[in-house]
């Protein structure tokens, strides 16, 4: 299985395991996932599958060490007096020690407490003006208790990331963000190379989780002509040959599936692409970029970035 290098010298498989959705199915989705050979589990706070994702860790009887689990910090704990019990919460609920990768899931910050999306009287979002870059240094403080061993973000814009750049004394080890081939963002990819921070991609299979259903008639990625003509050249599904271009580019992928088939179908999306496929697949960039919470979240999310309405 291909793996990357992190900047703290920690090794991340190339192939990882989404968890959000389906809570109630992921037990078993999350045991089949690392049965067929799937170690790198992805979950948060938010999706409430830690639990679920910790049982099935214990059940598989693959040592801790083997398996790289990453959570993430929900908008209500961004106040950094509250970053520790957030951790020391996700922990509890995984039956872990620790986490490999810690990220803070977005930018913006909601008013603390344990609401999970808390609403102002008006009914909106009941954001707070907690600096992203306070929680990112309460973030940094944990490294020192062993219960994470790294730290990093997740949707956050360049200019954020230049100005947590600028400012962190622990760079961000990963960047999780939204990556398949019709939206690529190659030029944000490439500085992230330049600084040494490892791209994860979400929803490497664009449009295909339900949640994204668009207005139009746009079709789905994983039926996308190139990548079906591609497929056949080394029998492989149109969804393999996405998540190959996401390793091709140098990043992890994150498919994320509840039906055992196609939990063992995805983790065979690791293979190898030719040059002249990988080049075809650039020419498919559409920019469309399908999970933007900046209304609901009441913040401007993304603001610099391809596929921003
Ligand atoms: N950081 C963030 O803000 C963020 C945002 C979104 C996602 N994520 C992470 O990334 C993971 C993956 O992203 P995602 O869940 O949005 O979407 P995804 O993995 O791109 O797509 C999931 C959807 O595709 C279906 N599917 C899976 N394999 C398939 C295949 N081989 N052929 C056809 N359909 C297939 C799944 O159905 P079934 O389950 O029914 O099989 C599900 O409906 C998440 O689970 C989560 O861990 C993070």
């Amino acid at each position: 299985m291909t793996t990357f290098k992190l900047n703290t010298g920690a090794s991340i498989p190339a192939l990882g395991f989404g968890t959000w959705q389906d809570a109630d199915a992921q037990e078993n989705a999350v045991l089949e996932a690392l049965k067929a050979g799937y170690r790198h589990i992805d979950t948060a706070r938010v999706y409430g599958t830690e639990p679920a994702v910790g049982r099935a860790i214990k059940k598989s009887g693959i040592p801790r060490d083997q398996i790289f689990l990453t959570t993430k910090i929900w908008n209500n704990k961004h106040h950094p007096d509250d970053v520790p019990q957030a951790l020391q919460d996700s922990l509890n609920d995984l039956g872990l020690e620790y986490v490999d990768l810690l990220l803070m899931h977005w930018p913006v910050a909601f008013k603390r407490g344990d609401e999970l999306f808390p609403k102002t009287q008006s009914g909106g979002p009941d954001v707070v003006d907690t600096d992203y870059l306070d929680t990112y240094r309460a973030m940094e403080k944990l490294i020192a208790t062993g219960k994470v061993k790294a730290i990093g973000v997740s949707n956050f814009s360049k200019a954020e990331m230049e100005r947590v750049l600028a400012n962190a004394t622990v760079p961000p080890a990963v960047h999780q963000l939204e990556g398949h081939p019709w939206l690529q963002q190659r030029g944000f990819a490439d500085w992230h190379k330049k600084n040494g921070i490892h791209v994860t991609h979400y929803s490497p299979f664009g449009n295909q989780n339900e949640i994204y259903s668009r207005e139009g008639t746009i079709g789905r990625l994983i039926e996308d002509p190139v990548l079906v003509e591609i497929g056949k050249k080394y029998g492989k599904s149109a969804a393999q040959v996405a998540l190959a271009w996401g390793v091709s580019e140098g990043h992890s992928v994150l498919p994320k599936s509840k039906t055992p088939e196609r939990i063992r179908q995805n983790l065979e999306g690791d293979f190898k692409l030719d040059q002249e496929d990988v080049k075809k697949i650039r020419g498919i960039d559409r920019k469309l970029r399908f999970n933007d919470s900046s209304e609901d979240f009441g913040y401007d999310l993304f603001k610099d970035l391809d596929g921003k309405k």
